[in-house]
């Protein structure tokens, strides 16, 4: 890792994460969550103030350690017990079916296999347990993807892997979660960079945990397009 990826950029991270826009999206989606929690790419600690009353405990996992410092930080100030875990969303230090909730905001555009790492978010979450996620990803403008196409390759190397082309609601589909409520919108800001997914989703009870042969694996690998 070079050092402005495992310096720099976490600060800038923790800057552009703060934007008063994405706060509204952070208090519609975070204090929906219940339970046991894990949060993904839990960056810089920013979703900590959202989370209410119906939090037993939260573990914040990202592989940034300079990201976890700034959170641990943040953790030392929150109304719920948070516990941070240096590591990958594709390889979840839990046993399976360990967490009520997952929180996931504006992450699986930098986990570079998104499948792998929502199966793990299947694996580690209870049958009857809620995926809340907010993610930017692949708009339905044609000329606005058409730029998310064309810029990904250089925004990725300056932005920690961030891919903007991925299609976020068919790559949770074709993992196997049933999507309960979503939402779609061009959030503030320049277009490819900013549509945004919100919602939750659920296990879909009639699909096997982990199938071997991902008969929908070509979905996901389709909507990533030529991002990989
Ligand atoms: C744009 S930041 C968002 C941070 C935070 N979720 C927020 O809402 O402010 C993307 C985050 O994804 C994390 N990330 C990248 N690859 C990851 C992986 N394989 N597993 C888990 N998190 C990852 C980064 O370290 C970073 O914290």
């Amino acid at each position: 890792m070079s050092v402005y990826e495992s310096w720099f950029l976490p600060s800038i991270l923790d800057v552009v994460m703060r934007q008063k826009h994405l706060a509204k999206y952070r208090a519609a989606i975070v204090p929906a969550a219940q339970g046991h929690v894990l949060e993904i790419g839990v960056g810089s600690g920013l979703n900590f103030p959202y989370y209410g009353g119906g939090v037993e405990r939260v573990i914040g996992i990202d592989p940034s350690p300079r990201l976890l410092d700034f959170a641990r930080k943040r953790a030392a100030v929150s109304k719920v017990p948070i516990e941070l875990v240096l590591g990958s969303a594709t390889a979840i230090p839990l046993p399976d079916e360990a967490v009520d909730t997952v929180v996931m905001t504006w992450t699986l555009c930098s986990i570079p296999d998104a499948s792998a790492a929502l199966d793990e978010i299947r694996r580690v979450l209870k049958p009857n347990g809620q995926f809340l996620f907010i993610e930017h990803g692949l708009a339905p403008d044609e000329a606005v993807e058409r730029w998310q196409h064309r810029l990904t390759p250089i925004w990725r190397r300056i932005a920690g892997g961030c891919h903007l082309n991925r299609k976020m609601d068919q790559l949770i589909l074709s993992a196997g979660f049933e999507i309960k409520s979503a939402q779609t919108e061009y959030a503030p800001g320049p277009r490819p960079m900013s549509f945004m997914y919100k919602g939750c989703a659920c296990q879909s009870q009639g699909r096997a945990l982990r199938s071997p042969s991902r008969p929908d694996a070509g979905a996901a690998d389709a909507s990533r397009g030529p991002n990989r």
